[in-house]
Parts: C-alpha cells; structure tokens; sequence
C-alpha cells in the first residue's frame, strides 16, 4: 500500500511517515518546507527504498497532478497545514491560503485521480484535523463526534472550513473520505515555537518560562507517537465517511503541564533547578479556549484504540529526547519568529 502524506517534514506528519516506513508502507512525503517543516525529522528513513521526498505546496494543483501521477497512491494522509495559532493571529492570510484553498486543491486533485483510475474502492482521503475545531469547554464535558463545530481562533476556523470541504467533496463527489479531530500532541521533533517545547528549553537556557494567562487552560496531551498510530489504525480500519476523535485521556492544566516538564528537569540534575523558579505569567492569548476534552468513546469501542503512554511517561521521554538532540533545535531557534512571543494584537 502506498502512502501520499502531505506535511511529512512537520511534527505529527513526520511520525507518521516514520511509522509507516517501519510497518512497511510505501510513503510519498509531500511537503512545502515551511518555516515549520524539518527534513531532519525522517532522516531515519530517507535511505529507505519505501521511501520518497517531494517538495510541493497543496495549492499548486499542476504540482499535485503529476505526483498523483508519477506516484500512483492507495491513500492520502493530508496533515499539511499552518498549525501555530499564534501566528494565526497575527497572520490569518497564509491559513486560508494552505488550510483551506491549499485542502480544495489537494481534494479536487485526488478526485481526478481518483476518477482517473475508475474510483477504486480501497482509496481512501484521510484528513487530520484538531479538536480546536469544537471551540472551548467549560470545567466539565467532553467533545464528542458530534459536537457542534464552534472555532474560536483563525487556526480553528480555518481547520473547520477544511473539515467542511473534506465532508462536502464526500457526499457531493463520493470521495472515499475519513476524519480524524485530535487533541494537543507532544513528543519529539516538536518545533519549538509550541509549549512544551518551549518549556524545556527556555528552563535550560534559565529564561522565564512564560505561561499564559493563569495557565488554568486545560488541554488533553496525546504522545504524538500514539497520534501517528491511531492515524494507521483509523485509515486502515475506520468507516468509510465517518470522522474519529483522538485523545491522550491525559487532561492537564497548562500551569500543571509546565511544572511537570520542570520537576523532571529537576531530576535529570539540569543545572539551575529548582526550573519552576522560572515561570513568569504573561499575557493571555486573545480568544484563548479555556478547556479542550476528547470523548474517546468511539476509537475505543469501534476500533480498539487507545493511548499507550500516559503524559507522566510521554514527558519523562520528550524531555530526554530534548536533552539528547541538541542539535536539532538549536538550529531551529534561528528560524522566522521563534523565541519571540506572537499572537498578542
Ligand atoms: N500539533 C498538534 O497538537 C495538532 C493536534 C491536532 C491536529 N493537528 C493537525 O495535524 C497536522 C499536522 O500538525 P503539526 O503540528 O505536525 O504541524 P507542523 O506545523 O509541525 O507541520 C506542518 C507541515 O506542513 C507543511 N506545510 C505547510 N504548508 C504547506 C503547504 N502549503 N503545502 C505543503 N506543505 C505544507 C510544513 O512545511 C510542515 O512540514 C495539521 O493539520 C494540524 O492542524 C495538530
């Protein structure tokens, strides 16, 4: 089976692609190479003969063509996307650009494919989205499949209007299309301009680490390794049609998450502990959601899915892994805007 993963050189699309090699699938990673993406993150299999690069923007549809063409997928897995709500904020154009009108033209592409090779059965449109598309819970409730959509942030609204069109292009055109909504990811090769990331390495440069607000938002952190298998295992086994919510069953206040990252940095003997000596309370981020809950009912039961790492161990194992790839982020320290605080008006 051979796999078009659009965004493979970013965080989530690169475990992904990492994973899929290792189980034996052939993968084409398309990827724009965006200030966000990382070639680094699959070096460990860009030997492999399963494996190809190209570099292509979802927008440029004589580009989609001819790598729908040269390259024949079973499946597309489309996570390429502006992700960083931030810059969102301060910049919403490039996110209807790539989230929305670059998600029509990777749609209308795989159609004509599709149609093109006489609407095999087996093909399958997966597009992975984020539980931001539900907007913002109180202390209680959880997002289920069904949970009206409520975006919030130009992030969100763009990942919404993208959900739409997956939906429409299924029910209007018969796409063969599968969803996903997941809640926050974290792991390695995380770029670090997102909060975890942040933490660790502000607290080893003994920066403030900055936390927004009160930090009382409250997010369900998923392992991104667990991500990228449920995202096999909904391509491979999910219904037809239907969309999947993904969660780590790990809901933890921001404040919270942020003293955990800095209790095991205590305990690695990271000079400058105690590191929550570093936290410093900034500005919210405005429109921020208060609390994000994944209702997992559904991948459980119809699918037999589940987290395997709870975020005690998924950020023991982000943590060494930031310690031992020094080399990776530092270099992306560099790039456009991160370290700088975004999104604030
Ligand atoms: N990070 C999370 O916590 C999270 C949670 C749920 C869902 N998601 C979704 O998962 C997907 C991947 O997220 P991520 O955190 O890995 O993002 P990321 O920003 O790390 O990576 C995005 C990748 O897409 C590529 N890209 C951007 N614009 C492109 C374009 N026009 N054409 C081709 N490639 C382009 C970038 O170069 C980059 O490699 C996104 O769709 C995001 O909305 C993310």
């Amino acid at each position: 089976m051979k796999l078009l993963v659009t965004g493979g050189a970013g965080f989530i699309g690169s475990a992904v692609v990492r994973l899929a090699v290792a189980q034996g699938y052939s993968v084409v990673n398309l990827d724009a190479l965006t200030y966000a993406a990382c070639l680094e993150n699959v070096a460990s299999v860009a030997d492999s003969p399963l494996y190809a690069f190209e570099q292509a923007d979802i927008s440029d549809r004589a580009a989609l063509d001819r790598i729908f063409g040269d390259h024949q997928p079973n499946a597309v897995m489309h996570l390429a996307a502006e992700s960083h709500v931030d810059r969102s904020i301060d910049g919403p154009g490039a996110f209807i650009q790539t989230n929305v009108t670059g998600t029509y033209t990777l749609l209308e592409a795989a159609r004509a494919y599709w149609q093109r090779a006489g609407k095999p059965e087996g093909f399958r449109f997966h597009h992975i989205s984020t539980d931001e598309v539900f907007g913002s819970l109180g202390p209680t409730g959880q997002f289920t499949e069904t949970t009206p959509y409520d975006p919030r942030s130009p992030y969100s609204a763009s990942k919404a209007a993208s959900d739409h069109l997956v939906r429409a292009w299924g029910e209007t055109y018969g796409l063969p299309i599968i969803l996903t909504n997941c809640s926050n990811n974290y792991g390695p090769f995380h770029f670090p301009e997102k909060l975890v990331p942040i933490v660790i390495l502000k607290a080893l440069a003994g920066q403030p680490i900055p936390v927004y607000g009160d930090g009382a938002n409250v997010r369900d952190w998923l392992y991104v390794e667990d991500h990228a298998d449920a995202l096999l295992t909904v391509l491979t086994r999910g219904t037809l049609g239907r969309s999947y919510n993904i969660g780590g069953e790990n809901e933890v206040s921001n404040l919270e998450l942020v003293k955990m990252i800095c209790a095991l940095l205590d305990d690695r003997h990271t000079s400058g502990a105690p590191h929550a000596d570093l936290i410093t309370f900034v500005a919210d981020r405005p429109g921020h959601d208060q609390r994000y809950a994944i209702d997992p009912t559904r991948i459980r039961t119809e699918l037999g899915w589940q987290p395997s790492v709870t975020v005690e161990e998924g950020l023991a194992r982000t943590v060494d892994w930031y310690l031992a790839n020094e080399d990776w982020w530092r270099e992306l320290q560099n790039r456009q805007g991160v370290g700088q605080r975004l999104g604030t008006v």
